[in-house]
């Protein structure tokens, strides 16, 4: 069930519409029992983002260490004109995932005359006074918000916008968090919701040396750590969890053979919590696994795209190769 609130006054009045497709969000509670119960345990990444999670995030992208946005930030800065002429004037921009819209008012202010920006979020309150900032600064836009989980397929149905190319804006490498099968997934939600002549302009991190790697995912100031603590932050804060923060240390480990970072939380000492209830208990040196970074050669993500009908029909990176962002098309049909 869509509420669809097209210039409903009040609150939404800045956005052509805003779409809330209901993300189940009671979830959370039981993902967390099921990755405690897994072994080794595990948590799902999408719950870093809650409100204090989204700020940490945003530090984060300005550490030293961490190259992956300033880095896609110069090379979106370098293609603009390019990207100008392969996207044509009055293009309908869809960005999943798009958190403070960032990195996207490089891509509106490159594009000929866009005609509309279409963020789309899990975190509801986030994405709502994201896009009002952005229909402010742009008000030649239509802007609009569809609160949803971009894996479960990108429902455009409702998107009565209907103008240049829809182009599906996916930066930061978020791809890079799912694995392999969850990731041909994605891309192949985002391939449904195109049509011939669309687009999705995507970034995605680069293989290199272990050291930076491992830097941008452990940095000097601890601030990653803190974004990786906020996880259980907010287990203890949300489903009554007893775990103690202050036991556990922030891990970063390059996982070569599957071409990832990994961040844990493991155990200094053995400790028993609960969560809503149920007993746990971790043993010392035991891990909590909460994310993965995949990282990508030219060739592992060609072959991605391709496996699930895209064409990448242009590829930029920085000089040192660090970042790539890459321009997808439809394969035309044999
Ligand atoms: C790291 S931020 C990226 C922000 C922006 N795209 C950028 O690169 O600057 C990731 C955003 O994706 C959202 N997100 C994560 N998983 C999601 C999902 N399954 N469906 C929709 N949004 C999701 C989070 O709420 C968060 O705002």
């Amino acid at each position: 069930m869509h509420d669809r609130m097209p210039g409903r006054p009040s609150a939404h009045a800045a956005l052509a519409f805003y779409d809330d497709q209901h993300p189940p969000a009671g979830d959370f509670l039981a993902d967390v029992l099921e990755g405690f119960s897994r072994t080794p345990k595990q948590l799902a990444p999408v719950y870093f983002y809650d409100a204090t999670g989204s700020a940490i995030f945003d530090e984060i992208t300005d550490l030293p260490e961490y190259y992956v946005t300033r880095t896609e930030l110069d090379i979106l800065d370098r293609i603009g004109p390019e990207l100008s002429g392969l996207a044509g004037p009055g293009a309908v921009v869809i960005e999943p995932g798009s958190g403070s819209s960032v990195k996207i008012r490089k891509l509106l202010d490159a594009l000929s005359e866009p005609a509309a920006y279409v963020g789309l979020d899990i975190s509801g309150t986030h994405l709502e006074a994201a896009c009002q900032e952005i229909a402010a600064d742009y008000p030649a836009l239509q802007v609009g918000a569809i609160c949803a989980d971009f894996t479960q397929g990108l429902d455009l149905s409702q998107l009565q916008l209907e103008s240049g190319r829809r182009i599906i804006f996916f930066p930061g490498s978020t791809i890079g968090n799912f694995e392999p099968e969850g990731a041909r997934q994605l891309l192949a939600g985002f391939r449904d919701a195109l049509r011939p002549g669309d687009a999705v302009l995507i970034g995605a991190d680069r293989v290199k040396n272990t050291d930076t790697l491992v830097a941008a995912y452990d940095d000097a100031q601890g601030v990653t750590a803190r974004f990786n603590l906020n996880l259980v932050d907010r287990i203890n804060r949300e489903l009554d969890g007893t775990i103690d923060p202050s036991g556990l240390s922030h891990k970063a480990i390059w996982n070569a053979e599957k071409a990832r970072i990994e961040m844990h939380l493991v155990a200094d000492h053995a400790q028993r919590f609960h969560v809503a209830g149920r007993e746990f208990e971790l043993r010392e040196g035991e891990s909590i696994h909460t994310e993965n970074s995949h990282k990508f050669t030219p060739e592992s993500f060609t072959s991605l795209a391709e496996s699930v009908g895209f064409d990448v029909l242009h590829s930029w990176s920085d000089a040192a190769d660090l970042f790539s962002l890459h321009w997808l098309e439809p394969a035309a049909k044999a």
